[in-house]
């Protein structure tokens, strides 16, 4: 007798503090360099203009990426153990780990994003085709820190999966956005969820490459202006947070390679001196006075097998596409 097909449950454990959401906010347009977090740029129109931004000749990462994967099918389930607990930070649509069923073979699927409700619309299709594979949205901010649940733990368990191996799957360069500090912290963190599953996980992880500025930079500073609504469009979603009054045809996109600091970074930057209010506070920014909105770090892979190294992995195996644009690694967790 097959088991009982089953249905996707769901966990919402950020419960958005709106207040603490508009003081975090706030604080950052009052300090002296004016910045907000790039996890704003995702609401509704966000999503979309970045899903458009991955469709872009000159948006390399997501496409490079997935020709790795389809490349290196083989490869891949040599290393990552069948049966295992797939983890997937920042699924989204679930779609790249859906790609990804039929090589990894995974005995489970646990789907992390910040809001629950987008993961709703995803997991219940993808369920129906997978009946047999438990699957578990979770709606967590792992922002700034990661540790599954005992909510995740209980429903491992009552699908008998509390000692299969856990894979981790971060893709899409995402570990961009962290600081080197704060992706060494991640990681440690991604490293002990791996080592509480049984043995043989690890973290499956897509990191963008650093290379030349003639291709990097038009990937985040494109001509048709994709990255510029997508820029923008942070501002408006920012107003109905915070309440300001943002005019975003009245800041600039800017995008550049820092290179000392191996990053791209975008910028608002004001067209002509303005005043920014909301209900409680106000920021003057002078012409030209710029809004840091992102950091997307670039990795040489010796530098990010480093990181893996110093945050407890153990010997990683990497694959690239054959311009050395884009890396996947695996890590196993030992
Ligand atoms: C989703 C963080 C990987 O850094 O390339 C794309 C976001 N920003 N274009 C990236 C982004 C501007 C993207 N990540």
């Amino acid at each position: 007798m097959s088991p009982t097909p089953s249905t996707p449950e769901f966990v919402q454990l950020h419960q958005t503090d709106a207040h603490a959401l508009r003081a975090e906010l706030a604080a950052g347009l009052r300090a002296p360099a004016a910045h907000i977090a790039p996890k704003y740029f995702y609401d509704a129109l966000g999503s979309r203009l970045f899903d458009a931004i991955t469709e872009l000749s000159e948006y390399y990462p997501t496409r490079t990426e997935a020709a790795i994967f389809s490349a290196q099918g083989a490869a891949l389930a040599q290393r990552v153990p069948p049966g295992a607990v797939l983890i997937d930070l920042g699924a989204g649509s679930c779609a790249k780990a859906a790609g990804l069923f039929p090589v990894l073979q995974p005995a489970g699927y646990v789907a992390v994003d910040i809001s629950v409700d987008y993961l709703r619309g995803a997991l219940g299709p993808l369920q129906q085709r997978h009946p047999q594979r438990p699957m578990l949205g979770l709606g967590l901010d792992f922002s700034s820190a990661l540790a599954l649940p005992a909510q995740a733990a209980g429903w491992l368990a009552a699908h008998g999966l509390a000692t299969a191996p856990r894979c981790v799957f971060y893709p899409g360069s995402s570990i961009g956005n962290f600081t080197p500090a704060e992706a060494l912290a991640l990681l440690r963190q991604v490293r002990a969820v791996c080592a509480q599953g049984g043995p043989g996980g690890g973290l499956l992880i897509g990191v963008d490459r650093v290379k030349d500025l003639a291709v990097l930079e038009p990937a985040y500073d494109d001509p048709l202006g994709v990255t510029a609504a997508f820029n923008r469009n942070l501002l408006l979603h920012v107003n109905r947070l915070l309440g300001t009054d943002f005019a975003p045809a009245r800041w600039r996109h800017v995008a550049f390679f820092n290179t000392a600091e191996s990053r791209i970074e975008m910028h608002l930057q004001a067209e002509g001196a303005q005043a920014v209010r909301w209900p409680g506070g106000e920021r003057r920014f002078a012409d030209g006075e710029r809004l840091h909105t992102e950091n997307s770090y670039k990795w040489t892979p010796e530098a990010f097998e480093a990181l893996l190294h110093e945050a407890g992995f153990g010997p990683a195996t990497h694959w690239t596409d054959e311009r050395g644009w884009f890396s996947v690694f695996w890590a196993p967790a030992v």
